[in-house]
């Protein structure tokens, strides 16, 4: 990439070199996100600046980002962070990459819950999205995140130093939960377990299938609903009574996630609908 780039001319280098792997509109976007990460601009500062000359150190960055986006890999890898429920995570291929729907979740069990320092436990931690933005929002929550990675419970500990609150951290095999010595007194469990059938791979984008990690993704079509059932008679017995169990859910199979968690004994089970109108989580009551 020669000297002389300015903003603008990377912002037309890229539409045209993109133009093969993303809608116009995605090309956009990415691009600001990426000006934005290396140039620590906001988006009316780039429009602003659009004029100006890039440093080649920043130059020689804006080459490798493109040969990964011309690869698929999503912006959020590129850059190795992402927004969730407005806090900054560190992203890799350890974890998955936090999606809207989670942060409805996140949202609701904000909204929905006045208890004074509540005991949580998070299961399938990821980049610890879930935990961060709980502890970051309930006060004097006390709050646990399991995860089978290794990777991503490392990440996750960094994004919890890098936002400033406390979880703690376990690598678990939850599958496992017997093996492991737990307290019984949680006020709320949640989960966005895997819940994706190995056979809808087909049908999901390629930047999903080439870099998200897919034990964070996919379940054997015989049993799609391990997670579910393994974590639901776990709170059973770890929920205090009247204790809330939240789950992010495969939007195929709303019923079956109601049936199972009332054949368990839980009480107001509820279907809860994403902004899409997506049926996407469920609650329910111990
Ligand atoms: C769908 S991802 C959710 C990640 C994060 N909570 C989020 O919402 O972005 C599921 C997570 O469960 C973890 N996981 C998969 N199998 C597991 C197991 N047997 N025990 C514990 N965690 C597991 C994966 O590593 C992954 O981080």
């Amino acid at each position: 990439m020669n000297s002389d780039h300015t903003i603008k001319s990377i912002q037309d280098l890229f539409k045209e070199e993109l133009k093969a792997v993303f809608p116009q509109r995605e090309i956009e976007s990415v691009t600001y996100i990426l000006l934005e990460h290396l140039l620590n601009y906001s988006k009316i500062e780039i429009h602003l600046n659009k004029n100006e000359k890039i440093e080649q150190n920043i130059l020689d960055e804006i080459c490798k980002a493109l040969g990964a986006l011309k690869k698929s890999v999503p912006i959020q890898y590129v850059i190795g962070e992402t927004e969730f429920y407005d806090l900054t995570f560190k992203v890799n291929e350890h974890t998955l990459i936090p999606r809207q729907e989670t942060e409805e979740l996140v949202h609701a069990i904000i909204n929905e819950n006045r208890i004074i320092s509540p005991k949580i436990l998070d299961i399938g931690t990821g980049s610890g999205c879930i935990p961060i933005v709980l502890a970051h929002n309930i006060t004097g929550a006390n709050i646990s995140s399991v995860d089978v990675s290794e990777g991503a419970i490392a990440t996750a500990k960094a994004n919890a130093q890098l936002n400033q609150v406390k979880v703690d951290f376990y690598h678990r095999d939850f599958l496992k939960w017997e093996e492991f010595s737990w307290d019984k007194d949680f006020d709320i469990i949640v989960s966005n377990p895997p819940y994706v059938k190995e056979s809808e791979k087909e049908l999901m984008a390629d930047n999903v299938l080439s870099y998200e990690p897919h034990t964070a993704l996919f379940v054997d079509d015989n049993d799609p609903l391990i997670f579910y059932r393994r974590i639901a008679e776990f709170a059973k017995n770890h929920l205090k009574k009247g204790g809330k169990l939240y789950f992010e859910i495969n939007e195929a199979l709303g019923q079956e996630m109601i049936e199972l968690q009332e054949s368990l004994g839980f009480s107001s089970v509820r279907l809860m609908k994403d902004l899409n109108g997506r049926d996407r989580m469920t609650s329910a009551e111990l």
